[in-house]
């Protein structure tokens, strides 16, 4: 029997901050002791360090099946254990997308050697098509909680309020909520735009997409979760008025939680103005009162957690002209850094919004975002708030490159990661 002990640090898990050593058993994989001057077999050092429970990550794009060129399970949950993620939940538009049993049983397959746990979502519509239901009882069946057409959104409200009935259905006859991940974009409004719509786009010559595109779903969606009663989380919410929206929402007691990327709480459109496709995405950056508000919402709880719509892309494909380009950048190895950096917010908000919320969001409270107490399953991330450091987006774990923070100086990092009782990242390396 092997334990693991975290030493020196102190321990933040949203309930208390204190000085604290952890004792991990390797082999039931828990918490067996916290407390001053423990001893183990192995010790990590956390001298300096916030041990926090390990990250989750509600929006990953990881690629696989079908995306391998740009990142596979096994390289973006390796990225993602660098960035103290104990579990990504993955996104569905790979090819063939995740609509079946079939290809989520490929991902879980896939996921079970990862460095971190991967958790599959299930698209809401077949082929992410926005027309037919996909089977969302047979994948609640496999664990599959939350759904989601990411990538877009669900166009039709009548499809989108018979998804929101039929799931409660499932819902109320199982044993866990399901939660439809809404990627808020009217299609029709966004169609052809390559940033946002805005005086810098107009000066470019580029075609925008207006916030208004992200807003109408945003009101659509908390109408749709007030008529059926179903939590609706809002993807990568991007605009001042979508984060108002939410705020009246929760304010009126609706069931709607939301989250936000670093990028949009750091990054400004302006960008754009180099043409450089990384930093083309979708929602596109906004404008500096959009990230202002943004920011708010994180800090007053309007935006429940923080999530990376990690999106790698090859070299290949980035390379194309700004408006030919796809849209995405990478992040798992950033997020803990910006959020640190950029947020005036202190670690237990920064713990709230990167592990307690999002693990109760996506139902897997059982083993993520626990607090550190004896018998909790150990997933847990070390973070160093004052190391500074350089993005060096080549350097990342991913198989793609596509980071806009790349060469900007941050400060905080992930020193160790320990997912499900192993050390899967040790002084900034990862173990496996
Ligand atoms: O920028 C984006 N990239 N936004 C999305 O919604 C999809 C993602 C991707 O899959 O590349």
């Amino acid at each position: 029997m092997t334990h693991i002990v975290v030493k020196g640090g102190t321990v933040v898990d949203g309930r208390i901050k204190a000085e604290a050593d952890v004792v991990i058993d390797s082999e039931t994989r828990r918490i067996v002791e916290v407390g001053p001057d423990l001893s183990g077999d192995q010790i990590i050092d956390a001298v300096g360090c916030y041990v926090c429970p390990g990250f989750v990550d509600l929006h990953s794009h990881l690629r696989q099946p079908g995306g391998e060129a740009a990142e596979t399970i096994e390289t973006g949950a390796r990225s993602a254990a660098l960035g103290g993620y104990t579990a990504v939940v993955a996104m569905p538009n790979t090819n063939p997308c995740m609509d079946s049993a079939a290809v989520i049983n490929e991902v879980y397959a896939l996921g079970k050697d990862a460095a971190c746990e991967v958790i599959p979502s299930g698209a809401i519509t077949v082929g992410r098509g926005g027309e037919e239901l996909a089977p969302v009882g047979e994948l609640y069946d496999l664990g599959v909680r939350v759904f989601t057409d990411d990538g877009t959104g669900v166009q039709d409200p009548a499809l989108m309020r018979t998804a929101l009935e039929y799931a409660k259905g499932i819902s109320d006859a199982g044993d866990q909520d399901i939660v439809f991940a809404q990627h808020c974009e009217v299609s029709a409004l966004s169609a052809g735009g390559v940033m946002n719509e805005s005086e810098v786009s107009s000066k470019l010559g580029l075609a925008g997409q207006p916030s208004e595109a992200e807003e109408l779903m945003v009101a659509r969606d908390i109408a749709l979760s007030r008529l059926t009663q179903m939590p609706v989380h809002m993807q990568h919410v991007s605009t001042k008025r979508s984060v108002e929206l939410i705020r009246e929402a929760k304010e009126a007691g609706i069931n709607v939680t939301a989250e936000a990327t670093p990028h949009h709480f750091t990054l400004t459109d302006e960008k754009c103005e180099s043409f450089d496709p990384v930093f083309k995405v979708h929602p596109p950056l906004r404008g500096s009162a959009d990230v202002a508000a943004v920011k708010v919402g994180l800090a007053d709880g309007t935006i429940d957690c923080i999530a990376t719509d990690h999106a790698p892309h090859t070299a290949d494909s980035k390379a194309m002209p700004f408006d030919q380009a796809p849209p995405g950048m990478i992040g798992l190895e950033t997020a803990f850094a910006l959020a640190n950096t950029e947020l005036d917010l202190d670690i237990e908000q920064i713990v709230q919004l990167m592990s307690v919320r999002p693990a109760e969001i996506a139902g897997i409270t059982d083993r993520h975002g626990c607090s550190i107490e004896v018998d909790s399953v150990a997933n847990l991330s070390v973070v160093d708030p004052k190391v500074e450091w350089t993005v060096d987006a080549a350097a990342s774990a991913s198989k793609s490159s596509n980071s806009p923070f790349h060469g900007m100086k941050l400060r905080g990092k992930v020193k160790h990661t320990i997912c499900n009782g192993e050390v899967v990242v040790k002084d900034c390396e990862a173990q496996r």
